[in-house]
């Protein structure tokens, strides 16, 4: 294991290590949380609150009760991340999981990568394989109904914003709130896929939520290789085989270059 304070650049042998898992392996599963974004300018969960929101306590606002008390609020929060996700581009280190998956796939090999992340951005990078165990912000359902549409990238012109579907109904964001149950199909293809990876990578996520928390130790007892990569310690850095210690959008690509060859870290 490695010390949780130093970074990347301390860790050569470490990365060399994982790109040799990595290389060798025929299944790879990844999970990832908002650090992976955070080089695209969307900030993580717990650093969202700036300025107009920063009174606001995310954990109570991504709640059912929250949307039940104060559709107002919840819906403005919740538009105003849709349209930064809307806006932001995908970074290196959504680009280097969508090439681990291709390099996967041309030799006969399997990924998956299930996301905490409700912005679509390994979707735009390329990822193909791609389970939203929160859902999506890009997305609004009917409260009453559930039918799901795509609003246009412009602000709702009044909130809550009505529902097409239903007079008088509400429109909420399709993510997965706290007490709501994750999507029954992501969910199983976790519980399916992870014990049987040969290698998996958790990525920019604070290890804090479950079920997504418990699928390095699923994939660590069934005898993966298992990897971190966040800038920070968390939970799960004392149970991982190695730690590497920086950004998602520096150490992913230098990752997959190491294992598959240059050509996905910019440098040749
Ligand atoms: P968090 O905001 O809890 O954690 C983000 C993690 O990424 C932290 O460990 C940071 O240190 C790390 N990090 C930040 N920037 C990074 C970077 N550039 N490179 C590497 N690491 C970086 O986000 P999640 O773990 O995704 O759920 O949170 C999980 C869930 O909790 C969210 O999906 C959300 C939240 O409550 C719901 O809304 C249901």
């Amino acid at each position: 294991m490695n010390d949780e304070s130093s970074t990347i650049e301390d860790h050569v042998e470490g990365l060399e290590h994982a790109a040799r898992r990595l290389s060798r392996a025929a299944c790879v599963v990844v999970v990832t949380g908002a650090g992976a974004s955070a080089e695209s300018g969307i900030p993580t969960f717990r650093d969202t609150m700036q300025s107009l929101w920063k009174e606001f306590d995310p954990q109570k606002l991504a709640t059912p009760e929250a949307f039940d008390a104060n559709p107002e609020v919840v819906t403005r929060w919740y538009d105003h991340r849709r349209l930064g996700c809307l806006a932001a581009q995908p970074n290196p280190g959504h680009g280097a999981l969508a090439t681990l998956e291709q390099h996967l796939a041309d030799r006969g090999g399997e990924f998956a990568l299930f996301t905490q992340n409700v912005d679509r951005l390994h979707q735009r990078a390329g990822s193909r394989r791609v389970y939203e165990l929160h859902g999506s912000i890009l997305e609004w359902r009917c409260a009453s109904t559930g039918h799901v549409i795509t609003p246009p990238p412009t602000p709702f012109e009044a909130f809550p914003p009505p529902s097409p579907f239903q007079p008088g109904a509400l429109l909420r964001p399709n993510v997965v709130w706290f007490g709501e149950a994750l999507p029954e199909e992501a969910l199983r293809a976790a519980w399916e896929v992870t014990p049987r990876c040969d290698v998996f990578l958790t990525v920019g996520t604070s290890s804090q939520v479950y079920p997504a928390a418990g699928f390095v130790d699923i994939a660590s007892q069934a005898g993966a290789f298992t990897i971190e990569v966040n800038k920070d310690p968390t939970p799960a850095s004392r149970r991982v085989d190695v730690v590497l210690r920086g950004t998602v959008g520096r150490v992913l690509p230098l990752l997959v270059s190491r294992a598959f060859g240059p050509g996905v870290d910019g440098q040749g």
